[in-house]
Protein backbone atom coordinates (compact mmCIF):
# COMPACT_ATOMS: atom_id res chain seq x y z
CA UNK A 1 0.00 0.00 0.00
CA UNK A 2 2.50 2.63 1.20
CA UNK A 3 5.17 1.33 -1.59
CA UNK A 4 2.52 1.91 -4.42
CA UNK A 5 1.69 4.68 -3.11
CA UNK A 6 5.17 6.53 -2.99
CA UNK A 7 5.93 5.23 -6.02
CA UNK A 8 3.03 6.82 -7.65
CA UNK A 9 3.92 9.90 -6.52
CA UNK A 10 7.47 9.57 -7.64
CA UNK A 11 6.04 8.95 -11.03
CA UNK A 12 4.15 12.17 -10.44
CA UNK A 13 6.99 13.94 -9.71
CA UNK A 14 9.08 12.57 -12.77
CA UNK A 15 6.43 13.79 -15.11
CA UNK A 16 6.31 17.38 -13.19
CA UNK A 17 10.08 17.37 -13.87
CA UNK A 18 9.62 16.14 -17.47
CA UNK A 19 7.16 18.63 -18.32
CA UNK A 20 9.14 21.28 -16.57
CA UNK A 21 12.68 20.44 -18.45
CA UNK A 22 10.66 20.09 -21.82
CA UNK A 23 9.20 23.89 -21.04
CA UNK A 24 12.56 24.86 -20.79
CA UNK A 25 14.20 23.25 -23.51
CA UNK A 26 11.32 24.76 -25.61
CA UNK A 27 12.09 28.05 -23.79
CA UNK A 28 15.44 27.66 -24.85
CA UNK A 29 15.51 26.34 -28.03
CA UNK A 30 13.05 29.79 -29.14
CA UNK A 31 15.70 31.77 -27.36
CA UNK A 32 18.16 30.44 -29.40
CA UNK A 33 16.50 30.72 -32.62
CA UNK A 34 15.71 34.27 -32.10
CA UNK A 35 19.01 35.50 -31.00
CA UNK A 36 20.58 33.13 -34.16
CA UNK A 37 17.78 35.48 -36.88
CA UNK A 38 18.63 38.29 -34.97
CA UNK A 39 22.42 38.02 -35.31
CA UNK A 40 22.22 36.78 -38.84
CA UNK A 41 20.54 40.58 -39.76
CA UNK A 42 22.45 42.31 -38.11
CA UNK A 43 25.20 40.88 -40.07
CA UNK A 44 23.55 41.20 -43.09
CA UNK A 45 22.84 44.83 -42.10
CA UNK A 46 26.56 45.72 -41.40
CA UNK A 47 28.45 43.86 -44.58
CA UNK A 48 25.45 45.85 -46.45
CA UNK A 49 26.56 49.47 -45.00
CA UNK A 50 30.19 48.36 -45.42
CA UNK A 51 29.94 47.62 -49.03
CA UNK A 52 28.13 50.97 -49.92
CA UNK A 53 30.19 54.10 -50.72
CA UNK A 54 28.63 56.89 -48.32
CA UNK A 55 28.20 60.47 -49.19
CA UNK A 56 29.89 63.36 -46.84
CA UNK A 57 27.72 65.60 -47.88
CA UNK A 58 24.63 63.58 -46.58
CA UNK A 59 26.09 62.23 -43.50
CA UNK A 60 27.41 66.29 -42.63
CA UNK A 61 23.22 66.28 -42.78
CA UNK A 62 21.95 63.43 -40.94
CA UNK A 63 24.33 64.36 -38.29
CA UNK A 64 23.35 67.87 -37.87
CA UNK A 65 19.87 66.88 -37.71
CA UNK A 66 20.25 63.59 -35.52
CA UNK A 67 23.33 64.03 -33.13
CA UNK A 68 24.86 67.57 -32.81
CA UNK A 69 21.98 67.85 -29.99
CA UNK A 70 24.29 65.32 -27.52
CA UNK A 71 28.01 65.60 -29.77
CA UNK A 72 28.17 69.48 -30.43
CA UNK A 73 27.62 71.34 -33.98
CA UNK A 74 31.28 70.54 -34.47
CA UNK A 75 31.17 67.24 -32.43
CA UNK A 76 33.36 68.41 -30.30
CA UNK A 77 31.31 66.96 -26.91
CA UNK A 78 28.24 68.29 -25.00
CA UNK A 79 26.23 65.16 -23.14
CA UNK A 80 27.88 62.74 -25.41
CA UNK A 81 31.57 62.55 -25.70
CA UNK A 82 33.60 64.29 -28.63
CA UNK A 83 33.82 62.63 -31.90
CA UNK A 84 36.91 63.70 -33.61
CA UNK A 85 39.28 60.77 -34.33
CA UNK A 86 36.32 58.84 -33.27
CA UNK A 87 37.41 56.72 -36.52
CA UNK A 88 41.11 55.58 -34.95
CA UNK A 89 39.52 54.53 -31.60
CA UNK A 90 36.99 52.32 -32.68
CA UNK A 91 36.32 50.56 -35.99
CA UNK A 92 33.58 51.01 -38.47
CA UNK A 93 31.11 47.77 -37.12
CA UNK A 94 31.54 49.56 -33.62
CA UNK A 95 30.71 52.33 -34.93
CA UNK A 96 27.07 50.61 -36.62
CA UNK A 97 26.42 48.93 -33.25
CA UNK A 98 26.98 52.44 -31.19
CA UNK A 99 24.61 53.90 -33.73
CA UNK A 100 21.66 51.64 -34.55
CA UNK A 101 22.41 49.22 -31.20
CA UNK A 102 21.38 51.85 -28.65
CA UNK A 103 23.36 49.81 -25.78
CA UNK A 104 24.84 53.09 -24.06
CA UNK A 105 21.97 54.93 -22.79
CA UNK A 106 20.94 58.21 -22.99
CA UNK A 107 22.13 57.54 -26.44
CA UNK A 108 19.16 56.44 -28.46
CA UNK A 109 19.17 53.73 -30.58
CA UNK A 110 19.03 55.08 -34.77
CA UNK A 111 16.48 53.22 -37.00
CA UNK A 112 18.81 53.96 -39.84
CA UNK A 113 18.99 52.15 -43.71
CA UNK A 114 22.21 50.78 -45.20
CA UNK A 115 22.90 54.01 -47.22
CA UNK A 116 22.61 56.67 -44.33
CA UNK A 117 24.23 55.11 -41.79
CA UNK A 118 27.13 54.67 -44.34
CA UNK A 119 26.65 58.41 -45.21
CA UNK A 120 27.00 59.02 -41.73
CA UNK A 121 30.24 56.66 -41.48
CA UNK A 122 31.98 58.16 -44.27
CA UNK A 123 31.05 61.54 -42.50
CA UNK A 124 32.77 60.61 -39.13
CA UNK A 125 35.99 59.13 -40.69
CA UNK A 126 36.34 63.26 -42.02
CA UNK A 127 36.61 63.79 -38.77
CA UNK A 128 40.00 64.05 -37.51
C1 LIG B 1 20.63 61.78 -26.51
C2 LIG B 1 22.01 62.12 -26.76
C3 LIG B 1 22.75 61.50 -27.92
C4 LIG B 1 22.43 61.52 -29.27
C5 LIG B 1 21.20 62.15 -29.92
C6 LIG B 1 23.50 60.84 -29.96
N1 LIG B 1 24.44 60.42 -29.06
FE1 LIG B 1 26.14 59.39 -29.50
N2 LIG B 1 26.55 59.23 -27.53
C7 LIG B 1 25.84 59.81 -26.50
C8 LIG B 1 26.45 59.47 -25.23
C9 LIG B 1 25.97 59.91 -23.85
C10 LIG B 1 27.56 58.64 -25.54
C11 LIG B 1 28.54 57.98 -24.56
C12 LIG B 1 27.98 56.63 -24.23
C13 LIG B 1 28.87 55.85 -23.33
O1 LIG B 1 29.75 55.15 -23.84
O2 LIG B 1 28.65 55.94 -22.12
C14 LIG B 1 27.61 58.53 -26.98
C15 LIG B 1 28.57 57.82 -27.67
C16 LIG B 1 28.71 57.79 -29.05
C17 LIG B 1 29.77 57.14 -29.77
C18 LIG B 1 30.93 56.36 -29.14
C19 LIG B 1 31.93 57.35 -28.64
C20 LIG B 1 33.10 56.72 -27.95
O3 LIG B 1 34.03 57.46 -27.67
O4 LIG B 1 33.07 55.51 -27.68
C21 LIG B 1 29.56 57.37 -31.10
C22 LIG B 1 30.40 56.88 -32.28
C23 LIG B 1 28.34 58.14 -31.20
N3 LIG B 1 27.85 58.39 -29.94
C24 LIG B 1 27.80 58.57 -32.39
C25 LIG B 1 26.57 59.19 -32.50
C26 LIG B 1 25.95 59.51 -33.77
C27 LIG B 1 26.55 59.24 -35.13
C28 LIG B 1 24.75 60.07 -33.46
C29 LIG B 1 23.68 60.56 -34.43
C30 LIG B 1 23.17 59.59 -35.35
C31 LIG B 1 24.63 60.14 -32.02
N4 LIG B 1 25.76 59.59 -31.47
C32 LIG B 1 23.56 60.67 -31.33
C33 LIG B 1 24.70 60.59 -26.63
C34 LIG B 1 24.02 60.80 -27.81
Amino acid sequence: MTTSSSSAAERDIKKVFFKMGLIFFVIFFICCTLFFFNYREENKYIIKTLELKGSINEGNTLFKMNCVGCHGITARGLVGPDLHSITQRLNDKQIIKQVTGGLTPPMPSFEIDPQNMSNLLRYLHTLE
